[in-house]
């Protein structure tokens, strides 16, 4: 496995967890980072022994947003060129299989965006979510404005975008940011049952199901039902949907091959 700095990768039965670990610097999502934690999802889904991955950070924070005193010093000319923050931000964004953010504690700006392109957010109950950057004179760069957008609404996500104010968990769950708040000790063994819940079911039938949600934000209604509806013929072409079907007739838990 690669040697990482800034972030800790460990496998747990067929469930990855890419730990952000720049405790310092509340996991600030400086370059090096960003280009390890790329290096680590696609090596994960490439993976075949990999079901699901958990993404989390520390108690204190998930990620206190991209690294300010990195950002700095920096030119139009030069993020410009260097397609600041797309081009190594995005990785999460290419992943097949299943991504889990778990988020304890500060989830700011670029944190609170990664969390975002996950695929699935649980929270503690000590999670913060906000886009500070206005208090930078910026506003957010990777995805912030239209992601928090579709997941909470336009008022309550301009309210966070223009003033920087920050949401507990408790209202992120009441607003459909986060999918569940657990206890801060439950934080990761709930992730990882939900990735081994993933683990036992069909590979091909998880991805397709991934894509077709993730459809729904890119398209009309009745383009994404047509995507929906060819991708679940689709599945009629796997084994796993013979295996499904007739593991329920015959009373028995299936057995699926991925296949
Ligand atoms: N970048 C760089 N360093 C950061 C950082 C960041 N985003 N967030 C925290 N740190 C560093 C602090 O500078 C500090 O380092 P030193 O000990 O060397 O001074 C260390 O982490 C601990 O932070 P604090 O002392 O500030 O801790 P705190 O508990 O008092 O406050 C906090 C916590 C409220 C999260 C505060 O650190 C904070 O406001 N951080 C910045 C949040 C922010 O503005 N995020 C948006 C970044 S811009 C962005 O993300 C753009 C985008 O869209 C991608």
């Amino acid at each position: 496995m690669a040697a990482y700095e800034m972030i800790l990768t460990e496998v747990q039965g067929k469930v990855a967890i890419i730990r952000l670990n720049r405790p310092k610097a509340l996991n600030a999502l400086c370059d090096q980072l960003m280009e390890e934690l790329g290096q680590a999802l696609r090596g994960f889904d490439a993976d075949p022994e990999i079901a699901a991955i958990v993404l989390t950070g520390s108690e204190k924070a998930f990620a206190a947003g991209a690294d300010i005193k990195e950002m700095q010093s920096r030119t139009y000319p030069a993020v410009y060129l260097d397609d600041f923050i797309g081009k190594r931000w995005e990785a999460v964004t290419h992943v097949q299989k299943p991504v889990i953010a778990a988020v304890a504690g500060y989830a700011l700006g670029g944190g609170c965006e990664l969390a975002m392109m996950c695929d699935i957010i649980l929270a503690a109950e000590n999670a913060k979510f906000g886009q500070p950057e206005i208090n930078l004179g910026v506003i957010p760069g990777a995805g912030g404005t239209q992601r928090l957008t579709r997941a909470i609404g336009k008022s309550k996500a301009m309210e966070m975008v223009l003033t920087a104010r920050m949401m507990d968990a408790t209202e992120a769950e009441r607003a459909n940011l986060v999918a569940r708040v657990v206890p801060l000790d439950q934080l990761l063994p709930e992730a990882l049952k939900l990735g081994e819940k993933l683990a036992t079911l069909s590979a091909p039938a998880v991805a397709v199901a991934k894509e077709a949600v993730n459809r729904a934000y890119e398209t009309t209604l009745a383009e994404g039902v047509k995507f929906e509806r060819r991708a679940f013929q689709a599945l009629f072409a796997t084994e796993d949907q013979k295996e499904g079907m007739a593991a329920f007739a015959e009373k028995r838990p299936a057995q699926f091959r991925n296949r």
